[in-house]
């Protein structure tokens, strides 16, 4: 169960991203990376970063925690940029926070930041696992943090979802983007932490977890339903197609 915190201050805008997510401060005193219901990419990519940086922690990944986070009128009404005033307002409701790590660094594989084999073969598994393209050595959405390896951004991944008319056909498509992976040079792991991995997965921990996807963003856009993710997720899961990718990316690579 994700909390819910009430938002109480707009901070100030991350610009980096493509999103225009900004860090917020809420009722309990601490600052969220919130991601807005309403900005260009939709509810969407709100679902996609909630499941997958789920499934991510299960897996044992570093994942900063993630929120629920109620947006009033008063704060848009307040705001007097008006750019960031119109993402405010389009965004009243709930949307999704992400704990925000003062400090943190962006993992860069060219400044010769290294990943040990396991964490790195872990990540290539779950990026292949939830199609996660935004893990590449340009955008590498990686963050250092009191020396652990912290993901972020998973707005991208779960792309079926854009276009879901046969999820069992979905769930079994290549994912042949795991070879831009930027982590890919170090996972020389995936085919023996894939048994820790999977024992951590089944149908009830996947809808555990997609079942706590507020339902108006699911109503809002014209994407599957919990039970839709769960079904794509689980026939990913049996065909194992996707970790056939990431091996076959890792041999072509060395
Ligand atoms: N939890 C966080 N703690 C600290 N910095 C963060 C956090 N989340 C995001 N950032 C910073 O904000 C930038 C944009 O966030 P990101 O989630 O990647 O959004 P976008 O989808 O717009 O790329 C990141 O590249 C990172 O520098
Ligand atoms: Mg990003």
């Amino acid at each position: 169960m994700l909390r819910t915190v009430r938002v109480t201050r707009y901070v100030t805008p991350l610009r980096e991203g493509g999103s225009l997510p900004a860090i917020v401060e809420a009722e309990d005193d601490g600052l969220y990376v919130l991601k807005f219901r309403g900005a260009g990419q939709g509810p969407l990519a709100l679902v996609a970063e909630l499941i997958s940086g789920e499934i991510g922690r299960l897996l044992g990944l570093c994942v900063p925690e993630l929120v629920l986070m109620e947006l009033e009128e008063c704060i848009g009404r307040n705001e007097p940029d008006p750019e960031i005033q119109d993402l405010l307002l389009a965004s009243v409701g709930l949307n999704l926070g992400l704990d925000y790590l003062p400090g943190a660094t962006m993992f860069d594989a060219a400044a010769r930041d290294v990943v040990d084999a396991t964490t790195a073969s872990k990540t290539v598994w779950f990026d292949a696992f939830v199609t996660n393209i935004d893990r590449t050595a340009k955008n590498t959405n990686l963050l250092w943090w009191h020396r652990q390896l912290y993901l972020i951004d998973h707005g991208a991944s779960l792309y079926f979802h854009y276009n879901c008319r046969d999820i069992g056909v979905a769930a079994v498509k290549p994912f042949p983007a795991i070879k831009d992976h930027v982590l890919l040079p170090w996972a020389s792991q995936i085919a023996e932490v894939d048994g820790e991995l999977r024992a951590k997965l089944d149908e009830s921990t996947v809808w555990h977890i997609t079942s706590t996807v507020p339902r108006e963003w699911l109503q809002e856009s014209d994407g599957p339903t919990a039970e839709g993710y769960t079904e794509y997720l689980t026939t990913r899961l049996r065909s194992s197609g996707f970790v056939d990718d990431a091996l076959r990316a890792y041999a072509q690579l060395v």
